[in-house]
């Protein structure tokens, strides 16, 4: 396993004045401590995928598959004005085709991270990523939510072409929102803990509320809290890409796969938050996004179950764990930095 990456994450939080709760160790930090406890080592490449094509193309070539996970992953950061929307859909988008144009010369399986919001929310019942229309099958239809959705959805469109046109193998991973802070690997030592995003811009709603109860923040619920989403835990993250990447898509398919153990309502959620944490309490506030105020939503997640996937759903333990790292390094918390600002 090698890493590329050209530290864009690590940038946006120092610019933001946003930085992980969990404090992160420098990369080859992380990689020296991996090596010690597990005997592998992982090569780290400072490379923007956007600029170093032949880099890219030669790394690709020297391995057996890709996990394509760089771009940016906010949507209230792609909202953030002008600068960030360009940002957002130019390094999604040459990202991704350089990525594809790279697997031209060197054909590889690749699996990306999606995002399950490219189906949009409305009350609905959502497959995996296809449609049958006219006797074909379609790309089920996109219905973006922000800029950073967008470019997810331009994501399928030029996977759709490269599997048809160009016989390329992917798999396309649509995530729900990621919740959890530690994996079976990430617990093995400090040096190796994951980011913890809490603030408004890149902290997933669930680990914002564990965050907020943690430090007697009042939980920022957006208008009525009626939106249901599909959420999934960090393990099952890693879980997911490994059973994806040792059962690959065939050549020529553009497999799709709903990457989500269960899907919760945001009050709900809260309303758990707040029976875990005695003194929580919960605000609803102005709803920054435009957005339903109120969805169902239900959505297969067989095919990853067909591979073998057996989903961790909410659970208490694994919610305590979370507040406990975020008392823990309630020390660390901007406060100016928890509300969203970002507004569409
Ligand atoms: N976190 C979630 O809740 C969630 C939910 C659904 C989908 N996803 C998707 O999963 C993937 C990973 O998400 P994450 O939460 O780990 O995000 P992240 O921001 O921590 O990871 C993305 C990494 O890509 C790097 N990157 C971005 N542009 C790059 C470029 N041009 N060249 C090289 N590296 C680049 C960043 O520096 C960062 O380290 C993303 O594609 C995201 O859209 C995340």
């Amino acid at each position: 396993v090698s890493i590329v990456d050209n530290f864009a994450r690590r940038n946006i939080a120092n610019q933001l004045g946003a930085p992980s709760l969990t404090p992160i160790t420098p990369l080859l930090e992380r990689t020296k401590r991996w090596q010690e406890l597990s005997g592998k080592r992982i090569p780290a490449y400072l490379t923007d995928i956007c600029v170093d094509r032949a880099g890219l193309a030669r790394l690709v070539g020297e391995h057996d598959a890709v996990v394509h996970f760089g771009e940016q992953r906010s949507a209230p950061y792609s909202m953030k004005g002008m600068k960030r929307r360009e940002y957002t859909i130019s390094n999604n988008l040459t990202g991704t085709t350089n990525l594809l144009n790279a697997l031209l010369r060197h054909p590889r399986p690749l699996v990306h991270l999606g995002t399950a919001g490219v189906y949009g929310y409305s009350s609905q019942s959502v497959p995996e990523g296809w449609v049958r229309w006219n006797d074909e099958w379609r790309l089920h239809p996109m219905k973006p939510g922000s800029i950073y959705h967008a470019s997810k959805c331009m994501d399928q469109i030029l996977f759709d072409f490269y599997t048809r046109n160009d016989g390329l193998a992917i798999t396309d991973l649509h995530q729900g929102v990621v919740w959890g802070t530690q994996t079976e690997q990430t617990g093995l030592h400090p040096d190796l803990i994951n980011r913890f995003d809490y603030d408004g811009d890149y902290g997933t709603v669930l680990n914002r509320f564990l965050m907020q109860a943690a430090i007697g923040h009042p939980l920022t619920v957006h208008g009525t809290g009626g939106q249901t989403r599909a959420f999934i835990h960090i393990q099952d993250t890693v879980e997911c890409v490994r059973l994806a990447l040792e059962n690959p898509a065939e050549w020529g398919q553009y497999r799709i796969y709903n990457q989500i153990a269960e899907t919760q309502r945001v009050r709900d959620l809260a309303q758990k938050v707040a029976s875990l944490v005695a003194e929580a309490q919960i605000d609803y506030l102005e709803n920054p996004r435009k957005e339903a105020e109120e969805n169902d939503l239900e959505m297969d997640n067989q095919g990853l179950q067909e591979l073998g996937w057996d989903p961790i759903t909410l659970d208490d333990r694994l919610m305590e764990e979370v507040t406990e790292i975020a008392r823990m390094y309630s020390h660390r918390v901007v406060r100016n930095r928890i509300y969203c600002t970002s507004e569409w």
